[in-house]
């Protein structure tokens, strides 16, 4: 793994950084404001925008949970048992026949390659704990597909419940000592890759904070004039929206939250969420190049559109969901 600050998110070279500030409105490629338009049916949505040159094909891939484990895991048994209980009996979403989670995992694996997707997207709880056996098993799986894929963790992924730290800490210390391999050399925390045209931006919100150092390399992205898809696990806060959209959420906080005992995790914050976390969630509705977010958490698909900018939440892979999105150039619609 490449060894980068996580006090820095890498930043792009050649782009100037503005503070706090967007693109001119005559550059704004909203694809239901600028003559684009946008279509979820079932685990298939399709994205037309004048902003874009050429096709392409994504699979989002989310909560798959996988829980495979063997002697490496041992010394944490008493941290990983409640989740490692879960995910049991998979009834998948289309046959509704029950498979384990490595079965779903692979078989979304090969749906993509059939379907020649050109990347695939992890958003995070791909682990139900940092289990190196699962760990070793999701990158040869993704590695045998062929296709390009990037990652980006959920609150699970390096959870082992119980352990003493703050979720802040915990997600330091188990993405260095675990989960570095799935990010292929990039900051764990914010990084982006451009894919056909368009900026990939994955940003962690598996805390459901964001840092000050997250906050700026979000920006730096913004005022690029690329075309974005922002990827996160948590989604961000939508209005009627239940605090599971958790990011930027004004009810977000230690009286919200029912489960840190049974997690047995850091409370959330008492104060709710800090200034930084909102002017992420500001900022990212005010973008005006912002194609799409994608995100999931919740394992229950749903679609919100927010100030022209559509978000999808993506159903658990452990029972075989996922979305498969097309992005198209609009003269091709
Ligand atoms: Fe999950």
């Amino acid at each position: 793994m490449k060894r980068r600050s996580f006090l820095g998110c890498s930043a792009l070279a050649g782009i100037a950084f503005t503070q706090g500030t967007v693109q001119a409105e005559s550059k704004r490629t909203k694809v239901f404001t600028e003559g684009g338009s946008f279509s979820l049916t079932g685990y298939r949505a399709a994205l037309y925008s004048p902003a874009l040159q050429q096709s392409l094909k994504v699979f989002q891939i989310t909560d798959s949970h996988l829980t495979l484990d063997d002697e490496r895991g041992a010394p944490w048994l008493d941290n990983s048992k409640r989740m490692a209980a879960a995910f049991q009996n998979n009834i998948h979403f289309e046959d509704g026949k029950t498979y384990t989670v490595p079965e779903n995992f692979e078989m979304t694996l090969e749906r993509a390659k059939k379907e020649k997707a050109d990347f695939i997207v992890l958003t995070g709880d791909i682990f139900s704990f940092p289990s190196p056996a699962a760990v070793d098993f999701a990158l040869e799986k993704l590695q045998a597909t062929g296709i390009p894929f990037a990652y980006v963790a959920g609150n699970h992924d390096w959870h082992y419940e119980g352990l003493p730290g703050s979720s802040k800490e915990l997600r330091d210390h188990w993405i260095a000592e675990r989960l570095a391999p799935m990010y292929q050399g990039e900051n764990p925390l914010c990084y982006s890759q451009e894919i056909g045209g368009i900026r990939f931006v994955f940003i962690d919100d598996s805390i459901y904070e964001i840092l000050p150092e997250q906050l700026e390399f979000y920006r730096q992205e913004a005022a690029s004039g690329k075309p974005l898809v922002l990827c996160m696990h948590i989604p961000l806060y939508v209005p009627g929206r239940g605090v599971g959209f958790g990011c930027g959420h004004p009810e977000w906080g230690a009286a919200k939250d029912h489960i840190w005992e049974v997690e047995r995790r850091e409370i959330w914050r008492e104060d709710g969420h800090t200034p930084v976390t909102y002017a992420f969630h500001e900022a990212v509705f005010n973008t005006p190049d912002l194609l799409l977010v994608l995100t999931g958490h919740i394992h229950a698909a749903s679609l919100d559109v927010q100030q022209g900018i559509p978000q999808i939440v993506t159903a658990h892979n452990a029972c075989g969901h996922f979305t498969s999105i097309d992005f198209k150039p609009l003269d091709n619609a």
